[in-house]
């Protein structure tokens, strides 16, 4: 009954990285300029320490005491906001930033509680110790005492909802709340284990972070839905590609912002995964794209309602 996962169960795709896939993908994500850098800069302190100490030595000479305030952050980032936004996009790639800034290996271990440990009674609780089991030996083995580790892990917690839970809501099932206790558990042993890992935890549900989890973010990045300037970088490459003008991409950005009485826009991936296939897949495989018609099709397209987060 108790048999341990194995790796494949556990992490459905591992990636290492420099992956010149990742960066490409990471390289395609707009208007997150600012969550990129805070990230890469928090992983690479979590997975290579040396690079805060010379920085240090350089220019705040002695200030070991604040190297050390720093350096014992915890290990875990939360990655909090609307659907669609690019959170998973960038958990998935970010590690090749990483790992080129810092020059060495990374590599990700990705659990996506989505669709998994929703049967027998301890499942959860029983995926995320495994989860942290095996990070925690991956990231014993990458360690060193000099400094400069050999590696670094990230482990990366996706479709976080149920752990976001506050164990202190009332309806919340006794199976969740320990799943959420196995997870504090999980980042505490990596923190007090100083090994070269770091945690994402990706959710939509920031107000129904667990305070306990919260309070162990290093960091928590919030996602929200692209403005007008982001709407425009994400649609003029395709749209003029297609040979429509300026002029009328600014239609197309308008149109798919907060209008007709709809207090919100397009999502990045209704943008990206609906509007755009949409307009090309009704021209295609007898005519062109034609701008008015591809007009009248983004005005019928809906945007991805707001997740709702239960005041609970
Ligand atoms: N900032 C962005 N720039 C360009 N494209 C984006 C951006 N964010 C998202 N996308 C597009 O939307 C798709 C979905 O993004 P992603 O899976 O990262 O969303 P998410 O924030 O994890 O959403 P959810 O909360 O629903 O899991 C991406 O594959 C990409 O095509
Ligand atoms: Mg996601």
């Amino acid at each position: 009954m108790n048999t341990k996962p194995s790796l494949d169960e556990l992490f459905e795709r591992r990636i290492s990285y420099p992956d010149f896939d990742a960066q490409e993908r990471l390289g395609r994500l707009v208007g997150l300029d600012d969550q990129k850098s805070r990230l890469s800069k928090i992983l690479g302190l979590l997975v290579n320490d040396k690079g805060l100490k010379s920085w240090a030595n350089k220019y705040h000479k002695g200030a070991d005491h604040l190297v050390n305030t720093i350096l014992r952050r915890p290990p875990l980032i939360v990655l909090a906001g609307d659907v669609g936004s690019g959170k998973t996009e960038l958990a998935e790639t970010i590690g090749d930033m990483v790992a080129r800034q810092e020059d060495i290996d990374i590599n990700l271990l990705p659990l996506s509680l989505s669709t998994r440990g929703q049967g027998r009674v301890g499942e959860m609780t029983q995926l995320i110790s495994s989860t942290f089991d095996y990070a925690v030996a991956e990231a014993q083995k990458l360690k060193s005492n000099t400094g400069m580790s050999r590696g670094g892990i990230i482990l990366l917690v996706d479709e976080a909802d149920a752990l976001a839970q506050s164990r202190e809501a009332a309806q919340m099932h006794h199976e969740d709340r320990a799943g959420v206790n196995a997870f504090i558990r999980g980042i505490d042993r990596i923190a007090n284990g100083q090994l070269p890992a770091a945690i994402i935890m990706c959710t939509n549900r920031v107000n129904a972070l667990d305070p306990a989890i919260k309070r162990r973010a290093a960091d928590i990045l919030t996602f929200s839905r692209p403005n007008d300037i982001q709407r425009s970088s994400v649609l003029s490459t395709p749209l003029s590609q297609l040979g429509f003008t300026q002029e009328q991409i600014s239609a197309f950005v308008r149109a798919t912002g907060p209008i007709d009485g709809r207090d919100y826009g397009f999502t990045f991936s209704d943008l990206t995964q609906r509007l755009i296939p949409s307009i090309v897949l009704d021209a295609y495989p007898l005519k062109a794209v034609a701008a008015t018609r591809a007009l009248e099709i983004t005005k019928a397209v809906k945007p991805t309602p707001p997740f709702k987060e239960n005041k609970s």
